[in-house]
C-alpha cells in the first residue's frame, strides 16, 4: 500500500491550516498605538462622504477619487430620518441605499467607519432624528429616558443587523472596521449631569451588546466607558489624549472647511493648515485622521438642518460639491498621505521622542527597534521661517509648517509647500428658460383643509415637518370711526415668532418679510400696516428653514408664531390678537396639488408669455429643458430670485435664497496661524448661495421638468442652467 511520506502529510496539513486561518479573520481591535486590522497596526487616513448628499450615480466616482487621494477609510453617518420617515416604514432606496454605498466602498478596497449615531448633528434636519419621534408620549431626547432609549436601540440594532446580514463588518469579510454610537455627547452630559451620565453608560453597553466584532468610538466623550474609544473632533487635535492609556489617539473630525449659512459668507480653510493639523496630530502619536468633510455634497430637498444652513454643503472639502477635485487641496493632501504611508512602519512601531532645537521648533523622531526611522521637523512660528539642523543636514522650513523625513533623512513632504496644481472653478451658462407661472394665493379661513382655534399653535406640532410652510390666518374688524383712517397714521402690527422666516400679508398684499439667522432664530415683525374700515384679512406665512441639529431637549423645540401679536395705535389703544380666533393651513396649495410633478402641474392653468408673473410673491414657475451634452456637472444660477424651493423631474434640489446676502468679513487670509471658521471667508456682500446643484443622473436627454416656488418675488428670466468646470 502506498503511503504518503511524512513530510508531504505535514505540508498538506500546513496548507489546510493556512487556508482555514486566512478565511477566519481576526476581529478588529486596538491598542495604545493604533487600530489593529488582521493583526496589523495601521495609520489610517479617512474621509467623510455622506451618501444622501450625492447620488448613487456619483458614488463610484467619489469613492475612486477618495482612493486616488490616498484614503484608507470612508466615514459616514447613518441618517435615521431618511431611513425611517414614518414609524416602522423604512427607506433604503436611492440616495438612502446604505448597503450599496458600503459595498461600493468595499469593491474599491477601502474600509468604512460607520457612525450610526443615531443622533448625527451634521447640519442635517433635526440632527438626524425623525420628527415623529418628538411626538412619542413621554419622549425626552438624548438622555436617560425610556421611550428614547427604546427607539434608539431599535434603530441602532436594525442598522447593525442589516450590516451583519450583508456581511459587512470586517471580521465577516466586510469593509466596516469601526462604528460610532452617539455624537459629541460629552458637552451635553456635562450640561445635564446625572441622567446624562446614566445615558452614556447605557448607550455604550447597548452598542457593545450588539457584538459587531469591530471597535466602537464615542467622539468628544471624555468618559467613554471601556471598551469604547473616545476621540477628538476639531480644527486641531494634537493635544488630545484618550481617556485610557491603552486606547489609540484618533481624530474623527478634522474640519476641512466649514458649512455655510444663508446670510453668512462662504468659509474656506487653506490646505497648508489642514496638512499642518494632520502632521501635528501624527507626530504626537495620533494614528487615525478623518477629514470632515472629504466630499460635503448637497443638502437636497429639505434635508438641511441646523437652521439657515444652505443647500450647498460644499464645506471647501477636497472633492467639491459637484464631485470635482478641489485643487490644490485634494492633491496636496494626497501628497501628504503618500508621505505618511512611506513612514507608516516606523510610526506604528515606535513612540516619538521630542527635542526642541529652537523657539517654536520641535523635532519628533520615531525610531523603530527594527531599524526604521521617521522624523517630523516643526516650525510653529506663524511669521518666520526656520532652519533646523537634524542629523548631518540642515532643513529650511516655511512659517507654520512641518516637514516629514523618511528614514529620518529625506524630506518627502512639507505641509506649507504645495506642489499640487491649482485649478480655477468656472460656471458657464448653457441654457436659459421659457417660464410659465401660477399664483399661489393666500388661503381663506373657510377653505376645506383649514382648521381654527382660539390662540396660537406651535408650527412643528401642526406641520410635523411635512412642509416648511404654515399659514396663520385671522381677521380684524376696523370701525369706520377710527382716527387713523382720517390721519393716515396706520396702526403698528407686531408679531413675535420663534422662527424662521415670516411673510405678512394684509388683505392679500405682502406687507413685509422678516427672517432670522443661525445665531438668532427668533424674529419680530413690527410695522405700520394699511388697514381699511370693515373686515381686514391678516394672513401670515410662517416658514421653517431646517430644524435645529444641535442641543439637548429636542422635545421642547419650537418654531412658528408663538406670540404675542398686537395691533398698536387704535382709538382704544393696543389690541391683543394673540388669543383671538386663528385659522391654520399646513403647506401650500401648490404642494397639495403636487405642482412639482408633471402630473400635478397639469391640474391648474399656467400663465404664459407676457402674462408670466414677475417680482411677485407666492408664485410657482415651471419650464422644461433638454440636458446639455457631455457629463460636466450642472447647476441652476438663481441670482435674481428671492427665496423658495426648486424641483427637477419631481426631485427636490433644495431651498434657494440668493436674496439673503453674505454679511461678514472677507479679508485676505494667511494659511499661517491658528485657524477658525471665521478666518478665510468668501463672497461677502454676494448671495450666500447662488448656484444649486442639479445632479446629471436626475435628467433625461430631453423634456426635463423644472419647477420653482418663489415666496418673495424675483425675476425668473435671470435663471440660467450652468455647467461646472475646472
Ligand atoms: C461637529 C459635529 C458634526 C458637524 C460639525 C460641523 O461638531 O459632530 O456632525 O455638525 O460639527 O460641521
Amino acid at each position: 500500500m502506498w503511503r504518503m511520506p511524512r513530510i508531504k502529510i505535514l505540508l498538506l496539513l500546513l496548507f489546510i491550516f493556512s487556508c482555514v486561518c486566512s478565511s477566519i479573520r481576526a476581529a478588529v481591535s486596538y491598542d495604545d498605538k493604533a487600530i489593529i486590522i488582521n493583526g496589523r497596526r495601521r495609520i489610517l487616513m479617512s474621509g467623510s462622504i455622506h451618501y444622501p448628499r450625492s447620488t448613487p450615480e456619483m458614488w463610484p466616482g467619489l469613492i475612486k477619487k477618495a482612493k486616488d487621494g490616498g484614503l484608507d477609510v470612508i466615514q459616514t453617518y447613518v441618517f435615521w430620518n431618511g431611513h425611517e420617515p414614518s414609524p416602522g416604514k423604512y427607506n433604503f432606496e436611492g440616495r438612502y441605499d446604505l448597503v450599496k454605498f458600503i459595498k461600493l466602498i468595499q469593491e474599491a478596497g477601502l474600509y468604512v467607519n460607520l457612525r450610526i449615531g443615531p443622533y448625527v448633528c451634521a447640519e442635517w434636519n433635526f440632527g438626524g432624528f425623525p420628527v415623529w419621534l418628538k411626538y412619542v408620549p413621554g419622549m425626552s431626547f438624548r438622555t436617560d429616558n425610556e421611550p428614547f432609549k427604546v427607539a434608539m436601540e431599535r434603530f441602532t440594532a436594525k442598522i447593525v443587523n442589516m450590516m451583519k446580514s450583508e456581511e459587512l463588518f470586517e471580521p465577516q469579510g466586510g469593509p466596516i472596521i469601526l462604528s460610532q454610537i452617539e455624537n459629541e455627547y460629552g458637552p451635553v452630559e456635562w450640561d445635564i449631569g446625572a441622567p446624562g451620565k446614566a445615558y452614556t453608560k447605557w448607550a455604550a453597553q447597548m452598542a457593545n451588546g450588539l457584538k459587531t466584532g469591530v471597535p466602537w468610538i464615542m467622539c468628544k466623550q471624555e468618559d467613554a466607558p471601556d471598551p469604547m474609544i473616545d476621540t477628538c473632533n476639531g480644527f486641531y487635535c494634537e493635544k488630545f489624549t484618550p481617556n485610557k492609556p491603552y486606547k489609540p489617539k484618533m481624530f474623527t473630525e478634522l474640519w476641512t472647511g466649514w458649512f455655510t449659512e444663508f446670510g453668512g459668507p462662504v468659509p474656506t480653510r487653506p490646505v497648508e493648515d489642514i496638512a499642518y493639523a494632520v502632521a501635528r496630530f501624527i507626530q504626537n502619536n495620533g494614528s487615525f485622521v478623518n477629514y470632515y468633510m472629504y466630499h460635503g455634497g448637497t443638502n437636497f430637498g429639505r434635508t438641511a438642518g441646523g437652521l439657515f444652513i444652505t443647500t450647498s454643503y460644499d464645506y471647501d472639502a477636497p472633492i467639491d460639491e459637484y464631485g470635482l477635485l478641489n485643487e490644490p487641496k485634494w492633491g496636496h493632501l494626497r501628497d501628504l498621505h503618500t508621505a505618511i504611508k512611506l513612514i507608516e512602519p516606523a510610526l506604528v512601531s515606535a513612540y516619538p521622542t521630542v527635542t526642541y532645537p529652537g523657539k517654536n521648533q520641535e523635532i519628533h523622531v520615531f525610531q523603530a527597534k527594527s531599524g526604521g526611522c521617521a522624523a517630523f521637523l516643526s516650525n510653529f512660528d506663524p511669521q518666520v521661517s526656520a532652519k533646523i539642523t537634524f542629523g548631518n543636514s540642515q532643513y529650511d522650513l516655511p512659517p507654520w509648517s512641518i516637514s516629514i523625513l523618511q528614514d529620518c533623512k529625506d524630506e518627502v513632504f512639507n505641509t506649507a509647500t504645495v506642489k499640487a496644481p491649482s485649478t480655477q472653478k468656472k460656471m458657464t451658462t448653457v441654457a436659459s428658460f421659457d417660464w410659465q407661472s401660477y399664483d399661489e394665493e393666500a388661503p381663506s379661513s373657510d377653505d376645506s383643509d383649514t382648521f381654527s382655534m382660539s390662540g396660537l399653535y406651535e408650527q412643528l406640532n401642526v406641520t410635523r415637518d411635512a412642509s416648511d410652510y404654515l399659514w396663520y390666518l385671522t381677521e380684524i374688524d376696523i370701525s369706520p370711526n377710527e382716527e387713523f383712517l382720517k390721519n393716515g397714521q396706520f396702526p403698528e402690527l407686531t408679531v413675535m415668532s420663534a422662527g424662521h422666516a415670516l411673510h405678512v400679508f394684509i388683505n392679500n398684499q405682502l406687507a413685509g418679510t422678516v427672517w432670522g439667522s443661525l445665531k438668532n432664530t427668533k424674529i419680530t415683525f413690527s410695522q405700520n400696516v394699511k388697514l381699511r374700515a370693515g373686515v381686514n384679512k391678516i394672513s401670515m406665512l410662517s416658514v421653517s428653514v431646517g430644524l435645529a441639529n444641535v442641543g439637548t431637549h429636542f422635545e421642547n423645540y419650537n418654531i412658528g408664531i408663538l406670540g404675542p401679536i398686537t395691533l398698536k395705535g387704535l382709538d382704544d389703544g393696543t389690541r391683543d390678537l394673540t388669543k383671538q380666533q386663528w385659522s391654520y393651513k399646513v403647506g401650500l396649495k401648490g404642494e397639495r396639488l403636487s405642482l412639482h410633478t408633471l402630473d400635478g402641474s397639469s391640474s391648474v392653468e399656467w400663465l404664459q408669455g407676457s402674462f408670466v408673473a414677475q417680482k411677485q410673491p407666492l408664485t410657482w414657475y415651471k419650464t422644461t429643458f433638454n440636458a446639455p451634452k457631455g457629463d460636466a456637472p450642472l447647476a441652476l444660477d438663481m441670482n435674481g430670485m428671492g427665496k423658495g424651493q426648486i424641483w427637477v423631474n419631481g426631485e427636490g434640489v433644495g431651498r434657494y435664497w440668493p436674496a439673503n446676502k453674505a454679511h461678514g468679513n472677507c479679508d485676505k487670509c494667511s494659511y499661517a496661524g491658528i485657524y477658525n471658521e471665521n478666518k478665510c471667508n468668501q463672497y461677502c456682500g454676494e448671495p450666500s448661495q447662488r448656484w444649486y446643484h442639479v445632479p446629471r443622473s436626475w435628467l433625461r436627454p430631453t423634456g426635463n421638468f423644472l419647477v420653482i416656488f418663489e415666496e418673495w418675488g424675483g425675476n425668473p428670466d435671470w435663471i440660467t442652467l450652468v455647467q461646472r468646470t475646472t
